[in-house]
């Protein structure tokens, strides 16, 4: 297949890496000293997956070089997105499937905007990886799995669907087949959102999150607060979605954080736009109200001036 990964980062870096490592016509987005690099020795990748190096590996700063492909790998953080998405519509066809991987839940409707719902299968990637030195990616843990679908799911995958499912899986990464791709966003966003907000708002990692009593009540209550908004939008949840994500946080490595938090304290540009900043955002527009999520963006964005700018 021909792939266009757009942005090299831990996602793109990952999953776009094991797509060429297995043969696939894959051209790598990226700038910098990072594209220097990848130009000039190849994409590394250190998994713990096992460890595989891309080399040669084609890799452009100008998206319009491309030309159309048969997939995209959207990977660019949330706050990137505006500005690649003009340069996206030189990479679609009549079949083009555009896969978003951002964590929360609104990036498949900015793409759409831009491209069309038909071209987008909305995903979720389930991996800790990151970008570790120009050209070096590390997998250091998590399923490595990416999940996508059609926008509107037919019981049988579409064919460009099975086709991606399958050479991701060739790949020797993971494409788990979902039931409900927007109830596994939400899903995943009812994790993510209250513990990035939580986590850094109190400067707490999973472990004392889920052990101090107020700070695992709070978890809680946040996510019933995202349960109760995605409800209300129509998003069929599993019955006990919050017992449930519990149990996942119980299992979590007591040092675990997120991106969220790590950026904010870090000073870096942050998701708290589309991940707190969403809830809230949805919430209004719903007619729900969230008031720990309405606590923690204005605690958060007076604590980081700037966070929501990205
Ligand atoms: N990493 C994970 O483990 C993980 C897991 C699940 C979900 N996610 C989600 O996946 C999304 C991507 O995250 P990530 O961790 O892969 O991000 P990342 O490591 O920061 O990678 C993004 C890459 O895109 C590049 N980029 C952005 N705009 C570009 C442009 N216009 N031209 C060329 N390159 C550009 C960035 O370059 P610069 O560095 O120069 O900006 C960076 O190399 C996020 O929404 C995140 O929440 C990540």
């Amino acid at each position: 297949m021909r792939i266009a990964v757009l942005g090299t980062g831990g996602i793109g870096g990952y999953f776009g890496g094991r797509l060429a490592a297995s043969g696939h016509d894959v051209t790598f987005v990226a700038r910098g000293d990072h594209l220097e690099a990848i130009r000039d020795s190849g994409l590394v990748v250190t998994s713990v997956a096992g460890d595989f190096t891309v080399e040669p590996a084609h890799a452009t700063d100008d998206v319009t070089s491309i030309g159309v492909v048969d997939a995209v790998l959207l990977a660019v953080k949330t706050w990137q997105l505006p500005p690649v998405l003009e340069s996206l519509r030189s990479l679609v066809g009549p079949g083009t499937a555009v896969v978003t991987t951002q964590n929360g839940v609104e990036a498949p409707d900015q793409v759409a905007a831009v491209v069309g719902r038909s071209a987008v299968l909305p995903g979720i990637a389930k991996i800790f990886a990151y970008i570790d030195g120009p050209g070096r990616i590390t997998h250091a843990g998590g399923p490595a799995s990416l999940a996508f679908d059609e926008w509107s799911a037919a019981p049988a995958p579409s064919d460009r669907v099975a086709r991606l499912r399958e050479a991701v899986t060739a790949s020797g990464a993971v494409s788990p087949v979902p039931d409900d791709i927007w109830a596994e966003l939400w899903s995943k966003m009812l994790f993510v959102v209250p513990f990035g907000g939580l986590g850094a708002a109190l400067d707490s990692t999973i472990g004392e999150l889920r052990t101090k009593p107020s700070s695992r009540a709070l978890l809680q209550e946040a996510m019933r607060e995202v349960e109760t908004l995605a409800r209300a939008r129509g998003t069929h949840l599993p019955e006990r979605v919050v017992a449930g994500t519990m149990a996942f946080v119980d299992d979590q490595p007591a040092d675990a954080t997120t991106s969220l938090q790590r950026d904010l304290l870090e000073g870096r540009p942050s998701e708290l736009d589309a991940w707190t900043g969403a809830v809230v955002r949805l919430a209004s527009e719903s007619g729900v109200d969230v008031p720990l999520h309405r606590l923690l963006l204005e605690v958060l964005t007076s604590r980081h001036p700037g966070a929501l700018l990205g």
